[in-house]
């Protein structure tokens, strides 16, 4: 395997390459990454995966100084399933100068995680874009533990004709059904046992929609005032089309379930995709 960490090595490492399936990530690897990785070797003959925990996706007030970073063991891991190759660029690779060339995005990158990270998406779809660009993948594989970005991804691929395939793999969960995420490990005891609640409560809102009810709103407001008085700080719980993102209308048959909330200081944030 090889780490490369600048531009001009990484492309020459990749200028023969036929069909490169490619994997961005911020590091601290867990099974969840893994999954993409190896859904990415199964469209790809040449797999890259990148480790970049990008400022530009953080918020002032957020977690960019404490997000874990652990190289060695996320290289030994990448190394471990035949990953082909790995880039790891330090900020001045990745933004030589301040980056003030930024993504427009539609309305509902303001909406949802959106609305609790202002501008989180328009730095997420800009290192996305350079990183393509960097990379030149033919295939890209996405999680769909973070739906809404997935989603905006896809559009910005496909409303500038970007000749990429944007694959989305499954969410992959803890055995209580938390969903894997680098932050959980924020998460103080009592919160790590409280976590899967959100996952739960997720589950409800589906069993309910697939029973016949209809009103989103009511549910949503339940769900809320239901992990409040657990404890949680809630963002928000929203059934969306998962085509749209947007409230569902009376014909849409695939819906989304997201949620965002807060334990103490740590943001989680969970979906499930389903069909009434
Ligand atoms: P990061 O949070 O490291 O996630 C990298 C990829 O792993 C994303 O596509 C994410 O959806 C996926 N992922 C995370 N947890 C997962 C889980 N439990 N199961 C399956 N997939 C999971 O998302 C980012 O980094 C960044 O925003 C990035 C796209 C790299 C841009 O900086």
């Amino acid at each position: 395997m090889d780490i490369i960490s600048t531009i001009p090595e990484l492309r020459a490492r990749l200028a023969q390459e036929a069909r490169i399936a490619f994997v961005p990530t911020m590091g601290n690897l867990h099974a969840g990454h893994i999954s993409l990785v190896n859904l990415a070797q199964q469209r790809g003959n040449c797999v890259v995966s990148s480790i970049f925990v990008n400022p530009l996706q953080f918020a002032p007030n957020e977690d960019l100084a404490s997000y874990p970073r652990t190289l060695q063991a996320d290289c030994e891991k990448l190394q471990e399933i035949g990953c082909d190759v790995v880039f790891t660029p330090d900020e001045t690779a990745l933004y030589p100068q301040p980056q003030d060339v930024l993504i427009a995005l539609p309305e509902i990158a303001d909406q949802l995680s959106g609305a609790v990270r202002l501008g989180h998406f328009h730095g997420v779809a800009t290192v996305v874009l350079k990183l393509f660009n960097i990379v030149r993948p033919q295939v890209a594989v996405f999680g769909q533990k973070d739906f809404q970005q997935w989603h905006i991804i896809r559009h910005m691929v496909e409303q500038l004709a970007l000749p990429i395939e944007i694959l989305k793999g499954e969410t992959v969960r803890e055995q209580d059904g938390l969903a894997m995420s680098s932050r959980n490990s924020y998460l103080k005891p009592a919160e790590r046992m409280e976590a899967p609640r959100l996952y739960k409560a997720l589950q409800q809102v589906v069993q309910a929609v697939q029973g016949g009810r209809h009103d989103f709103a009511a549910m949503e407001a339940q769900t809320t005032q239901t992990l409040t008085q657990l404890g949680w700080q809630v963002d928000y719980v929203a059934v969306r089309s998962a085509n749209t993102l947007q409230t569902p209308r009376d014909h849409d048959r695939d819906l989304v379930v997201l949620s965002s909330a807060k334990l103490g200081k740590t943001r989680l944030i969970d979906n499930i995709v389903f069909a009434v």
